[in-house]
């Protein structure tokens, strides 16, 4: 069987890193979360008030930045890594989910990763999830799923997931930053989130994981 390229987008919270992480470790490919790459870089410029409408200054502040992943195959689990340390708690805090998409939306910070994440992916054998992979990142993955869900069971998964980290988010509070990313993700100049025309589209809101990721498996056996 050849190795293949899985793209997974789709809107925030729809159950996209969960699936791609369990497809992964079924298959034994690597799995790259580019939401986190994107994230780690948000909180590098958070933490050395770095002023985004300065381009030399964010140029400079990317090429400081190291982003890299320690994937447990066995257990799904994966952690984010900014310049050797594990950022992966931080990166997930809502004052992150606040501030990435106007960071993701910076022409210097996308062309840096969009070269990274190509640069992982080369070898195939990858799921990567994202909001531009499949129209992109790897214009040509062998299998395109986008994934779509009700915005209140979008809000409600992504509060039990805050939650399992000590962190009460009222709905609201979470439905309104998912509205705001999605708008901005779709609305930007450079890669915005779109649905590839060959691409599978899931809508999770009535799906269990298992569910997605043997949907998933399935249409990716078909394609190796
Ligand atoms: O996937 P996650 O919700 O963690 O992504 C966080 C943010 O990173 C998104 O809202 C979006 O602004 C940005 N992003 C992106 N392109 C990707 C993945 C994520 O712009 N491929």
């Amino acid at each position: 069987m050849r190795k293949i390229v899985i793209a997974i987008d789709g809107f925030s919270a729809c159950g996209k890193s969960s699936t791609a992480k369990e497809v992964a470790s079924q298959l034994g490919y690597s799995y790259i979360d580019s939401g986190a790459m994107y994230r780690a870089v948000t909180l590098y410029f958070h933490q050395n008030y770095v002023t985004i409408d300065n381009p030399k200054e964010v140029s400079k502040a990317i090429d400081e930045i190291n982003i890299s992943f320690n994937f447990n195959e066995r257990k799904a689990f994966s952690e984010t890594y900014l310049n050797g340390l594990n950022v992966e708690g931080e990166i997930r805090k809502m004052y992150i989910s606040e501030q990435v998409s106007r960071i993701s939306a910076i022409p210097e910070v996308r062309k840096n990763m969009v070269s990274q994440q190509r640069k992982l992916g080369k070898k195939k054998g990858v799921v990567m999830d994202g909001r531009d992979i499949g129209s992109n990142v790897f214009p040509d993955a062998e299998l395109k799923i986008f994934m779509k869900a009700d915005l209140t069971v979008r809000a409600e998964r992504r509060q039990a997931e805050l939650l399992e980290k000590d962190q009460l988010i009222p709905i609201p509070e979470i439905e309104k930053n998912l509205v705001a990313r999605d708008k901005m993700d779709s609305e930007r100049e450079e890669n915005p989130l779109i649905i590839p025309d060959d691409a599978y589209i899931v809508d999770t809101s009535e799906l269990t994981l298992p569910e997605q990721v043997e949907y998933v498996l399935q249409l990716a056996t078909e394609k190796m």
